[in-house]
């Protein structure tokens, strides 16, 4: 049986095994996935235990995410981008780095739920890992314009700068900006900060959202329940990012296995079973 992981700190509430325990159930792969939490200076050796034992993959969470991909031989085009891998494959000529965390996000909006970004008006709120992992991808559906708003504007700029030959190429105006310059009437609104983590406020005004926007936080659980209620209340679709976890895990088991699992009923039985916790 084949086996995986994710490794993070902490990781003791990941929802990774559960996806992937369905996720192999549903296309019949034997495969066995666990938690394995790593010190804070110990991602490589823990890491490199995990493969040298048999490990065939893992998924990377915080805060190990850019020391994943400095540490793979070889990598895909969107875990350069983002400088940063979500997953490792462990294959003979090395570890391969990927990033399945933008794709993720883009299919959770696109079909999951029902909003395209093709020719749209995006912001997103923050530039730090998480933002970074998901500019590439959005980019790439082609919004007519992206405004980049943060609360440090020099990350903001710094973010923009390293993502302004994709942003020509897609024919995206990409500007960045100071939270209180982050404009108004967004059709999707992205918080891609750790803001409501710690119970504040959304860092934007409500003018940001047009009426029956779309607002995602890519968190899920009870960071994101402020930014949720925040968009609900001034007319915008509020929506966690629980949907984007699965399908980034979707796109990680193809990397792995080759085939390419049924994200719904997985999102469905992730909801429920997370509907009662606190
Ligand atoms: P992650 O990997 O989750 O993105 P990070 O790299 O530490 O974590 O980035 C956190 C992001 O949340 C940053 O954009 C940060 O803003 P700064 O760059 O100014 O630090 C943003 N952030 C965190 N707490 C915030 C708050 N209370 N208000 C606004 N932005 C906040």
């Amino acid at each position: 049986m084949d086996h995986y992981a994710v490794i993070g700190n902490p990781v003791e509430h990941s929802q990774s095994p559960f996806i992937h325990a369905c996720f192999a159930e549903a296309t019949g792969q034997a495969l066995r996935y666990e938690r394995l939490l790593a010190g804070r200076e110990d991602f490589a050796a823990t890491a490199s235990r995990f493969a040298a034992g048999g490990g065939r993959g893992c998924n990377v969470t915080v805060p190990f995410k850019g020391e994943a991909f400095a540490l793979a031989a070889r990598a895909s085009e969107r875990a350069r981008r983002a400088g940063a891998a979500n997953t490792l494959r462990f294959d003979a000529e090395g570890w391969f780095a990927d990033n399945t965390d933008g794709v993720g996000l883009v299919r959770d909006i696109g079909r999951n739920a029902g909003v395209s970004i093709a020719g749209r008006r995006l912001l997103v709120i923050g530039a730090g890992g998480a933002a970074a992992g998901v500019l590439g991808a959005l980019l790439e559906e082609r919004p007519a314009a992206l405004v980049l708003a943060n609360r440090t504007p020099e990350k903001a700029q710094r973010l923009a700068a390293a993502h302004a030959a994709l942003a020509r190429e897609c024919n995206v105006a990409l500007r960045a900006a100071p939270l209180d310059a982050a404009g108004s009437g967004h059709d999707i609104v992205i918080n891609a900060t750790a803001s409501s983590l710690h119970g504040a406020a959304p860092p934007v005004a409500a003018a940001v959202l047009r009426p029956g926007a779309l607002a995602l936080d890519l968190m899920y659980g009870p960071a994101a329940r402020g930014f949720v209620a925040w968009a609900a209340r001034h007319g915008a679709s509020g929506r966690d990012g629980l949907g984007m976890l699965v399908e980034q895990a979707a796109e990680a088991f193809h990397l792995w296995r080759g085939v390419r699992p049924e994200t719904a009923p997985v999102l469905a039985a992730l909801r429920a079973r997370l509907a009662g916790a606190p």
